[in-house]
C-alpha cells in the first residue's frame, strides 16, 4: 500500500533489529492495546487471564513491578496504584459497603483517618478508632457488622508497634478482613501475610522507589477471591499508575537492600545518640526499649528502617521546637520519607484525642544516606535552640 508521508508518521514500515537484551526493564507506555481480531476485543480487567486489553490495567512495566512486589511479599497478586494513599482508598472502596463498621488504629496515617471520617461516613461506613496497643482485647470492639480491621505498625508519627497476629486472630474469629499499612517495613522487614494479614499495602513512594521522585502504591492480597474483588474495583475506579513511574520504582527496588541496610544502621546510631541527650525525653524507635511495643518489634520484625520520632523534654516551648527544626542544615523539612535525604518534621498533638500526650514536643526524623557523624553534628548544633 502506497502511503503519503502524513500516514507514514502514524503507520510505519520502519524496522529495527530484534533480540535486544538488557538488565533494565523496558518502559512500556500505552493506553490502547491492539487486538488482531475485531471479534476478540475485550475490556476484561484481569490481564493475567485475558492477556493485555487496556493500559488502565497495567502495561508489562506496571505488571512487572506488581509481580516483583508480590514475590517479595509472598502474596497471590499485587495491584500498583498511583500513590500510597490511592492504595488506601482503593482498599476501602473495594471491600466495604454501606452499613459496614471498621476498626482503625488511632495511630493510622493521617489521610487514611480523614478518609474514614469525611468520605466513608458519607457512604454509610462507620469507623471506631482503637488504641494501637490493644492486642487481643480488640475482640471487645467488634459489632455484628464489623467488616474490616486496619493495622499500621509502627503507627504514623507516634510509632506504636502492634500485636498484628493477636489482632488478626480476633478479626478472623469474627469474620473480618485484616488490612495492613506496611510502609515502614517496606513490605520486607515485616512479613504481613505470614502474620495473619489478608491485604497489605505500602507506599512504594518511600523505600522501594527510594529517591523522593515518584508517587506509587502497592496492594498485595493473599488469595484469588480478594484479587477478583480488588481488580474489578480498580477497573471502575480508574486509578492507573504511570509506567514511567513504575520503571523508576523498578530501578529503585534493585538497590533497596543496600539502602535499607545503611539507613537502618545510621538511624539506630542516631536514635541511640538522641536517647542519651538531656534535651530528649523519649526516643520512639521500634528497636529501642523506649518505644511502645518494642518487644513485639523484636518478636515479629526482621529489622528496622529509618523513620522514628523523638519527644523533647517537658517544658520546651513550641517556638523552641520549631527553631530547633529550622536550625537543622542537613535535615530538610518536608513530607514523605524513605529517600536518600534526611528529613525532620515537627508535629503538634495538643488536644488530639486518642494520641499520646506528647503535645508540641514530638519531632519525626527520617534518616537518609548522609554520613552519620555529619547528621549527629547537625543535630547537636541545632539543639542549641532548645536551651
Ligand atoms: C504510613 C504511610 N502510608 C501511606 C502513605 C501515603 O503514601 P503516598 O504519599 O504515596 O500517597 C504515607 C505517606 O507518607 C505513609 O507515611
Amino acid at each position: 500500500m502506497n502511503k503519503v508521508w502524513t500516514t507514514k508518521l502514524i503507520h510505519t514500515e520502519a524496522r529495527v533489529p530484534e533480540g535486544f537484551r538488557s538488565l533494565a526493564t523496558p518502559t512500556y507506555r500505552g493506553s490502547t492495546v491492539l487486538f488482531d481480531d475485531a471479534g476478540a476485543i475485550s475490556d476484561e480487567w484481569n490481564q493475567y487471564e485475558a492477556g493485555y486489553t487496556y493500559g488502565l490495567y497495567g502495561t508489562p512495566t506496571t505488571l512487572e513491578l506488581a509481580a516483583r512486589i508480590c514475590e517479595l511479599e509472598g502474596g497471590f497478586r499485587t495491584l500498583i496504584t498511583p500513590g500510597g494513599q490511592c492504595a488506601v482508598s482503593t482498599i476501602h472502596l473495594a471491600f466495604l459497603k454501606a452499613g459496614d463498621h471498621i476498626l482503625v488504629p488511632e495511630s493510622i496515617y493521617g489521610p487514611n483517618r480523614k478518609l474514614t471520617r469525611f468520605v466513608l461516613r458519607r457512604f454509610g461506613v462507620e469507623t471506631t478508632f482503637y488504641p494501637p496497643g490493644i492486642g487481643s482485647e480488640i475482640r471487645t470492639l467488634f459489632t455484628p457488622n464489623t467488616r474490616m480491621v486496619w493495622c499500621e505498625s509502627p503507627g504514623s508519627i507516634t510509632m506504636e508497634v502492634q500485636d498484628v497476629p493477636a489482632i488478626a486472630a480476633a478479626a478472623h474469629a469474627h469474620g473480618a478482613l485484616v488490612v495492613m499499612d506496611n510502609t515502614w517495613a517496606a513490605g520486607v522487614l515485616f512479613d504481613a501475610l505470614a502474620h495473619g494479614v489478608d491485604i497489605t499495602m505500602q507506599a512504594v513512594t518511600k523505600y522501594i522507589a527510594g529517591h523522593s521522585d515518584v508517587l506509587l502504591g502497592a496492594i498485595t492480597v493473599k488469595d484469588e477471591k480478594l484479587w477478583n474483588t480488588l481488580g474489578a474495583h480498580q477497573q471502575v475506579l480508574g486509578a492507573a499508575a504511570s509506567p514511567d513511574d513504575c520503571s523508576l520504582a523498578l530501578r529503585g527496588m534493585k538497590t533497596m537492600a543496600v539502602r535499607l541496610k545503611a539507613i537502618e544502621s545510621s538511624a539506630l546510631h542516631v536514635a541511640q545518640w538522641l536517647s542519651e541527650r538531656q534535651e530528649v525525653e523519649l526516643v520512639l524507635h521500634p528497636a529501642l526499649p523506649s518505644c511502645p511495643g518494642h518487644d513485639l518489634w523484636k518478636r515479629d520484625f526482621l529489622g528496622s528502617s529509618g523513620l522514628f520520632s523523638i519527644v523533647l523534654r517537658e517544658g520546651i516551648a513550641k517556638e523552641k521546637v520549631i527553631a530547633f527544626v529550622n536550625a537543622l542544615r542537613l535535615f530538610e523539612t518536608g513530607y514523605s520519607w524513605g529517600g536518600v535525604a534526611s528529613l525532620a518534621v515537627a508535629y503538634d498533638f495538643t488536644g488530639f484525642k486518642g494520641r499520646p500526650e506528647y503535645g508540641h514536643r514530638i519531632v519525626r526524623l527520617h534518616i537518609g544516606l548522609e554520613n552519620c557523624d555529619d547528621l549527629l553534628a547537625d543535630l547537636e548544633q541545632a539543639m542549641e535552640k532548645l536551651r
